[in-house]
């Protein structure tokens, strides 16, 4: 593999939230997703950026379990939890190789995992407001975790209002894998990385609950 200098990686780009700030403040972002939908939307993100900015960003369709990009990159990251959208070990184990395989040798990569913990667990409540134009769109969320299967439910209800009057109600369900701080160490070891540094969220906080973001050395 080639080496891609001072460019990062991002691994479930999404909608390109993180991405299209890196690229603002002149880091080349690459960034991969399986889903065409996020994909499109990150499309016209990034359309709406100087075009100048917009040279700095590169999205592709991508299954983290299995790509392969021809490059190693100096930073490797994947916020927001991504990697507990995989929900066996197994494809928990596939992503850590590939990117284990996508970076160059002394450099880092940075993620954060939700862990399992009650704190999750909740009925049906209220999660946000959002104007948009004429209409208001109400989201509810519930959340249960089974702690035999490592999973977590998620139950997210999206209101659409007009005029006060609810016009369109649309429900989604997913379920995301909890990966426990023992196992992602055995497993980031197994795929041949080292520990840096372990915080319990992103303020480098030393007190590690239900959100862990590690860095990890490939040696
Ligand atoms: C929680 S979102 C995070 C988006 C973005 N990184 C952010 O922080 O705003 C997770 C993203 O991972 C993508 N994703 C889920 N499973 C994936 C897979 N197997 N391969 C590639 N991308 C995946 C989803 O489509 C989604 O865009």
């Amino acid at each position: 593999m080639g080496e891609k200098a001072g460019t990062a990686l991002e691994i479930g780009v999404g909608t390109g939230r993180v991405a299209l700030e890196l690229a603002r403040v002149d880091v080349e972002v690459w960034g991969i997703d399986n889903s065409p939908a996020m994909l499109n939307i990150a499309e016209s993100n990034i359309k709406r950026l100087p075009a100048r900015t917009q040279e700095k960003i590169r999205i592709m369709q991508g299954e983290m379990t299995s790509f392969d990009l021809g490059w190693e990159f100096p930073l490797v990251y994947m916020p927001s939890s991504t990697l507990s959208h995989c929900v066996t070990t197994e494809d928990q184990m596939k992503t850590l190789r590939c990117v284990y395989d996508h970076l160059e040798r002394g450099e880092i990569f940075a993620f954060d995992i939700i862990l399992p913990s009650s704190r999750y667990d909740s009925a049906l409540r209220p999660a946000g407001k959002q104007p948009m134009g004429e209409r208001t769109v109400l989201r509810w969320i519930s959340n249960r975790s089974d702690t035999v299967h490592q999973v977590l439910h998620t139950i997210l209800i999206f209101e659409v209002y007009e005029a006060n009057i609810l016009i369109e109600r649309v429900m989604e369900s997913s379920t995301v894998g909890l990966i426990t701080r023992r196992e992602i160490e055995l497993l980031l070891e197994k795929a041949g990385f080292e520990i840096k540094n372990q915080f319990g969220g992103f303020s480098y906080s030393e007190d590690i609950t239900d959100l862990l973001v590690t860095q990890a050395r490939k040696p």
